[in-house]
């Protein structure tokens, strides 16, 4: 992105959870080619705990005020990390302005704005890089590089499975991605992921989806049916929490209480949502089939209230089929206090006993053979800190091509609009009748 000796100045929008990893990083290993010059949030408490976090004073503004801040920071360079349904609002106000951006995933929510944010990239000519730091991860660019050496053949079929333990999927159902309007549903806020990781593997795009969803196990009426509703609407103060595993508790968490307990009286926003109560409008149990442009097709499940997390993925070549298991956690703890214990806290990521990662190479007519990979901690297995160096840091090749732009963001996002469609429809939907690039 940056020559690679011009200084830049970059301005953060949207000051929660997430852009901790950037400004941690911008204010850190990247200060020396990176001034951090704003920081945007409808909350100013938010941005304030960020400036404490990295002991700094970034001028901070409210969102009214994003261009005037870009021009009196002379800002270069916008990264985005606010509520998924105003990334397309941030994105072309900056490439209007003539920054280039990095914006989270998903690019966006609907098929309007990613046509709102491919006209003004192509019109601006600045760049856009959407964060998909699972491309970054050490495992999937293995499976990139021994589908792309033929190990297997030319790609028939994939299945790919996703799950989302008690702990991080019930996470989806008390904060703002609840609600459609704001993610798009974990087909889009979550699946994008996957859904690029696939168009990614495959050099291909996406063409047909059909697809099934509901709400199986979050939201009142699954969680009266099954005995699990509490009645209160956030946790925070409520006696009926009390012995919900599912209710977060941040007045115990540091964390969650300086950037939202404490940041409550600025917007109202409360992160603590009864995971069985109204207004859930999301699924949480999704089954998608979807067929490409090389005709290779994908069969795709995603639960949100699984007892471990993690993946499986199998690729099905004329040559073979390649196995991928990743167990990001094998069970889930419950979150309830044990007296005279410290309660379990919670961040944004999976239950805490990783467990195996194990790639299988079977090629017709020969033994199994393991791929050896190198698993790694860190945020997405080690991807996120690949990814900031790609992003801030002296840019090399890249032979596995891991820089991911608007087109990869709207063709990831198409997939999961698509299956959305085809969740009320009832039949298939070709994407090109949502968003044709
Ligand atoms: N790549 C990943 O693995 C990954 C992981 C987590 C989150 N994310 C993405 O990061 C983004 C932020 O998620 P988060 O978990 O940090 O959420 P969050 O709720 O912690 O933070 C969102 C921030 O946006 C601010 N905001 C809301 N509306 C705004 C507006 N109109 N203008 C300016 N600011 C506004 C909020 O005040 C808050 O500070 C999302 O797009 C999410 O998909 C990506």
């Amino acid at each position: 992105m940056p020559s690679d000796t011009a200084r830049r100045r970059c301005a953060v929008v949207g000051l929660g959870a997430r852009a901790r990893m950037f400004t941690t990083a911008l204010a850190g290993p990247y200060a020396d080619r990176i001034d951090l010059v704003g920081f945007c949030d409808v909350n100013p408490h938010r941005m304030a705990v960020h400036n404490e976090w990295i002991g700094a004073s970034v001028p901070a503004y409210g969102a009214e005020d994003f261009t005037e801040m870009l021009r009196r920071e002379r800002v270069d360079l916008v990264v985005v990390c606010t509520v998924d349904r105003t990334h397309d609002h941030y994105i072309v106000e900056a490439l209007e302005a003539g920054c280039d951006v990095v914006t989270e995933k998903p690019m966006t929510t609907d098929a309007d704005r990613a046509m709102r944010i491919l006209d003004a990239q192509r019109r601006t000519g600045r760049q856009v890089r959407v964060a998909f730091n699972y491309r970054y991860n050490p495992v999937h660019a293995a499976v990139r590089e021994t589908l792309a050496a033929g190990e297997i053949g030319e790609i028939g079929s994939v299945h790919f499975e996703w799950l989302l333990d008690l702990r991080h999927g019930a996470d989806y159902f008390r904060r703002w991605h609840r609600e459609k309007a704001n993610s798009g549903g974990l087909m889009v806020h979550k699946a994008t992921h996957h859904f690029d990781l696939v168009n990614w593997w495959l050099g291909t795009e996406p063409e047909t989806v059909y697809a099934h969803g509901g709400l199986f196990f979050y939201g009142d009426e699954a969680g009266t049916r099954r005995g699990l509703a509490r009645d209160y609407a956030r946790a925070h103060g409520s006696p009926a929490a009390a012995d919900d595993p599912f209710a977060v508790r941040m007045a115990d968490s540091p964390l969650l209480s300086a950037l939202y307990l404490d940041a409550e009286a600025a917007d109202g926003y409360h992160r603590d949502q009864n995971v069985f109560g109204p207004g859930v409008t999301i699924e949480d149990d999704m089954a998608v089939l979807v067929r490409y442009a090389t005709g290779s097709t994908l069969t795709y499940h995603l639960t949100a209230y699984a007892p471990w997390e993690g993946y499986r993925i199998a690729f099905n070549g004329s040559e073979g089929r390649l196995e991928l298991l990743v167990e990001e956690s094998t069970w889930t703890r419950p979150r309830v206090r044990v007296p005279g214990g410290s309660a379990v806290l919670h961040g944004e990521s999976a239950g805490d006993t990783a467990g195996r990662t194990e790639l299988m190479l079977r090629r017709f007519w020969e033994p199994p053979r393991e791929l050896k990979v190198r698993t790694e901690d860190g945020g997405h297995g080690g991807g996120d800190v690949r990814m900031l160096e790609d992003l801030f840091g002296v840019s090399v090749a890249d032979p596995l091509g891991r820089a991911a732009d608007a087109v990869d963001g709207a063709r990831s996002l198409v997939t999961g609009l698509a299956a959305n469609r085809s969740f009320e429809s009832g039949g298939p939907v070709r994407t090109r009748d949502l968003l044709d690039v």
